[in-house]
């Protein structure tokens, strides 16, 4: 990277150049041959640490690795690494660290990227640390905006669903607080709404509006970005019960939105979005999944030989 960035550990690490190389980068990488990006890891061992579950994260951060030609090692399953004897998440980094040229990694516990990047002498990239932030989650969701409306400057982004919990909106509010003229409306019952701290420290920046009701800002809306109710955070699995249906959106939601309007969901999806939403102009959410490999490949080819 250009910037000083070693690891991608927070988007509040990241300024709006660095998340603008990042996106520049991802689209080179999606124009190059594959003859010519197939040389960008060679000879380089990336490990993929993931301590908790995921089908997109994982697997575009694999294909990522293995299209720059690079060569994979780690566990999907902490069940089957040295974690279940009881060896030390430091520990555990800084073998891998002598083993491998990045780290990616997940992990249930908030702060356990921070914690790897500070232990490792090789860079880390968080794939999700509890209900903290998601960075590399949050550059592709902008990677789709950017490529679909052309800017990110000046839209007006709905954020639905479990806010409390949801690493993903965490992330993409941070990132959303270094553009211009962004509006944010955000969407959840009052249990789970954007934790206020997040709301104090991007409200300087961008202009940001709470409700329950999904109805009130549709019309104006951009974007509509929907998140899953995280059942694994609760400690109340009752509360959880209580909650798990309280959006369900399906296209009868297009009847009241505005021309260009686009849903996008970081996904896994459970109920929150109806399958008649799917073939409808208005459902981004496979595209943006689809974009999780360009801007991982970019990452990982901006961060190979950073030196710590
Ligand atoms: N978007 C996302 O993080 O999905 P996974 O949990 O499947 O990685």
């Amino acid at each position: 990277m250009e910037s000083k960035l070693t690891d991608v550990v927070s988007i509040s690490d990241f300024s709006r150049k660095d998340i603008e190389a990042v996106l520049k980068e991802a689209a080179r990488m999606e124009k190059m041959p594959l003859s010519e990006k197939a040389k960008l890891l060679e000879g380089k061992v990336v490990a993929s640490l993931f301590f908790e579950p995921s089908t997109r994260t994982r697997l575009s951060f694999e294909t990522a690795i293995q299209t720059l030609g690079g060569r994979v090692i780690g566990f999907s399953n902490a069940k089957v690494s040295s974690t279940k004897k009881g060896e030390t998440l430091s520990d555990t980094i800084t073998m891998v660290a002598g083993y491998a040229d990045l780290i990616v990694m997940r992990h249930s516990i908030e702060g356990a990227a921070r914690r790897a990047a500070e232990t490792s002498s090789k860079p880390v990239l968080n794939g999700g640390d509890g209900a903290n932030q998601h960075p590399t989650q949050t550059l592709l969701d902008l990677y789709t905006i950017q490529k679909q409306f052309g800017k990110i400057d000046g839209l007006t982004i709905g954020m639905l669903g479990d806010l409390k919990y949801g690493r993903t909106v965490h992330s993409l509010l941070y990132a959303l607080s270094k553009f211009k003229d962004v509006k944010v409306r955000l969407i959840a019952p009052e249990s789970l709404k954007m934790p206020n701290q997040m709301v104090e420290e991007t409200k300087s920046t961008i202009g940001i509006k709470e409700t329950e009701n999904v109805n009130e800002f549709l019309p104006e809306l951009d974007v509509l970005y929907v998140t899953r109710i995280q059942k694994e955070r609760f400690v109340d699995e009752f509360e959880y019960e209580q909650i798990k249906n309280v959006y369900i959106l399906g296209k009868e939601i297009l009847k009241s939105t505005k021309k260009g309007f686009r849903v996008m969901h970081p996904l896994p999806r459970i109920n929150e979005i109806k399958t008649d939403l799917d073939s409808t102009d208005a459902a981004l959410y496979f595209e943006q999944a689809k974009n999780g490999v360009p801007v991982r490949q970019a990452l990982l080819n901006m961060l190979k030989d950073v030196k710590k």
